[in-house]
């Protein structure tokens, strides 16, 4: 008996609830106890899945089960955490402990991936093949990241496939969005130090002044973004930060900036880091002074497999039809640990819409973001498809 969409319908109360659950006990990176017990309880509440807890010492769960044919074996992930941010969505089911919140709609794929969880195991006897569930910690620990933890426990080894989604409020509600290639930013963090001399600001000849450095190095940057890399590989460079002085008459002694590098390939990202440094030094050497520089990666750039991203979105087609597909002609400048999954392991990341038409798309992220639990049901069903169809259909799509 295949899966349905009214199979899926049915058990859209019991998901809403569990998500209810889940978004009214946020836990922050690596502190997710209670959310994985709460995946524990349900799991075995379903049954059929070989459970493992506390994933390479973390809160991550991995449960995995097979069909009575042999096949691939396929993962599909979702993250646990949530973050310091204070609700104030007002909801019935608002977070009851003091700025912690899922901000960024994580209660909503842990939940969506235990719906997925119920209607493969209800329809293991199609199953042909593996699928590997995991449900990890620490997703928005930039630049640590929970999915290093579980990949290091070797959740990724002997796996065909990886899936994971995200609801996205800047996309349609239901409709599934991904790309070819790059669709998330590499994103780092810099810090500068510029030290030059202090004088008398009437007397500057006896001193080195930093500010005229730090100008010398800001107006060098932007020239990285424009000359150093190809007008079809986007990359943003921002600097955030200033700060130096004590008075207005004395030659600035010390400047610091802070700044990021959003970046799609890494190599862009090895020739902006290197680049950032050139600029900086020949800066320093024009004036005098010296330099600290701390360059700190943040996550990779997410890169979708391109063979597994037509497999994703034509398994949509089949379910929601072509109005609920999208791919987007750019990837966006966020981070997302996912993409050390796909560095190894071949897969795709998907934006499942969420954003109501007449609604404000708050942000994610915001105190007041709070993804529809009618999403829960329908990335169940899509996600339960992907898993139960992968190892008949991914080989046509790798030949293409
Ligand atoms: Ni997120």
């Amino acid at each position: 008996m295949t899966l349905t969409q009214e199979m899926a319908q049915e058990i859209s109360p019991e998901l809403k609830a569990i998500r209810e659950e889940i978004h009214a006990h946020p836990e922050l990176s690596y502190e997710e106890e209670h959310t994985a017990a709460l995946v524990v309880r349900e799991l075995q509440k379903i049954g059929g899945y070989q459970i493992t807890e506390h994933v390479g010492g973390s809160h991550g769960v991995l449960a995995e089960i097979s069909g009575p044919t042999p096949g691939k074996t396929v993962a599909l992930r979702a993250d646990m955490d949530a973050l310091p941010i204070n609700e104030e969505t007002g909801a019935p089911f608002a977070s009851q402990t003091a700025n912690v919140m899922h901000a960024c709609g994580h209660d909503m794929h842990t939940t969506i991936l235990l719906g997925a969880a119920k209607l493969i195991r209800a329809h293991q006897g199609e199953l042909k093949g593996t699928v590997r569930l995991i449900f990890q910690p620490a997703e928005e620990a930039s630049p640590t990241g929970g999915s290093r933890i579980m990949i290091d426990a070797g959740a990724t080894e002997g796996v065909d496939g990886i899936f994971g989604l995200h609801v996205w409020p800047d996309v349609p509600m239901g409709v599934i969005a991904a790309k070819h290639g790059a669709q998330m930013a590499a994103s780092d963090h810099f810090y500068v130090t510029i030290k030059g001399k202090s004088s008398h600001a009437a007397q500057p000849e006896l001193g080195i002044d930093a500010l005229m450095t730090a100008a010398r190095f800001i107006e060098g940057v932007q020239p990285l973004i424009s000359r150093e890399k190809s007008a079809f590989d986007p990359a943003v460079c921002t600097i955030g930060t200033i700060q130096g002085g004590t008075r207005y008459n004395v030659l600035m002694e010390t400047v610091k900036l802070e700044g990021t590098v959003r970046t799609f390939n890494e190599e862009t990202r090895d020739r902006m880091e290197k680049h950032l440094e050139d600029v900086l030094k020949g800066a320093c050497l024009m004036n005098g002074a010296t330099y600290e520089f701390d360059y700190r990666r943040g996550y990779m750039s997410l890169i979708n497999t391109p063979a597994y991203v037509d497999f994703a979105l034509d398994a949509a087609r089949t379910q929601f039809g072509e109005e609920k597909v999208v791919m987007p002609p750019h990837g966006s400048t966020g981070g997302e640990d996912f993409a050390f999954y796909l560095k190894d392991t071949p897969g795709a990341f998907m934006m499942l819409g969420a954003g109501k038409e007449g609604e404000k798309a708050w942000p994610l992220h915001n105190p007041h973001v709070l993804p529809d639990g009618d999403l829960l049901w329908y990335g169940a069903y899509y996600m339960a498809t992907l898993a139960l169809t992968f190892s008949d259909n991914i080989d046509a799509y790798i030949g293409k």
